[in-house]
């Protein structure tokens, strides 16, 4: 299990942002909706969407995805998953769970799903020291690994980040480490996005050969 008392915080530093600001993007710490969505198109693109697939949402927030793929008309089932009880609580008053969406706050109730999505949890890390949020980022990757049977996609803000910009409070990941470590760790078939106008990049992660 990750580590536990990064979960607290990072869950209570969220939980701050929804009372601050309601289920909006704000809310999850984005600056807008559309960021919000380049980043959902970029870690779904590791999905084959030709047939129905079940997905993972792994730091769901308010379930904010849920809403992108009924409006792109996404046919798949969902499970939301998010270490903050009060984002699983937000999600369940937007999304009302029915036999394809249901939101979970125990990773430990998810069910094995084609593929895993996370947007947004590698990149506030308070103040937890680098080299502790490294190894607590590769600990998650693993386990999302391990609930994916087809693979599985995030985000992260990069270190090619200019420098003056850069806060103490966020990680900044070296892309070429984290896609070096995918690549040794979990599959041969990895992609690495650097190209999509934020301080960040996607890596998919695909089982299929
Ligand atoms: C930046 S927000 C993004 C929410 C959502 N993915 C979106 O884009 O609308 C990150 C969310 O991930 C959750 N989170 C952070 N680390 C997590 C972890 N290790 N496991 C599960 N959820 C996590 C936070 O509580 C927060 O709600």
């Amino acid at each position: 299990v990750a580590n536990p008392s990064i979960h607290k915080s990072v869950a209570g530093y969220y939980s701050g942002k929804l009372q601050e600001h309601g289920p909006t993007p704000q809310g999850v710490d984005w600056n807008s909706a559309e960021s919000q969505e380049v980043r959902f198109r970029q870690v779904l693109g590791v999905c084959d969407p030709s047939a129905p697939f079940s997905l993972i949402d792994y730091g769901c927030g308010f379930g904010a995805l849920v809403g992108f793929l009924r409006v792109h008309g996404i046919d798949c089932t969902y499970q939301g998953f998010d270490i903050a009880a009060d984002m699983v609580a937000a999600a369940r008053a937007e999304y009302a769970e029915n036999s394809s969406v249901s939101f979970a706050s125990d990773a430990a109730t998810l069910s094995p799903a084609d593929y895993v999505v996370a947007s947004g949890i590698f990149s506030v890390k308070l103040d937890a020291d680098a080299a502790a949020w490294k190894e607590y980022m590769l600990q998650t990757l693993h386990a999302m690994n391990d609930i994916c049977t087809r693979g599985f996609a995030f985000n992260a803000l990069t270190s090619y980040s200019d420098t003056d910009k850069m806060r103490p409070d966020l990680y900044y990941a070296d892309p070429c480490e984290v896609f070096d470590y995918c690549k040794r760790n979990f599959s041969k078939q990895v992609a690495l996005l650097h190209d999509y106008g934020l301080y960040e990049f996607t890596i998919h992660v695909r089982k299929e050969k």
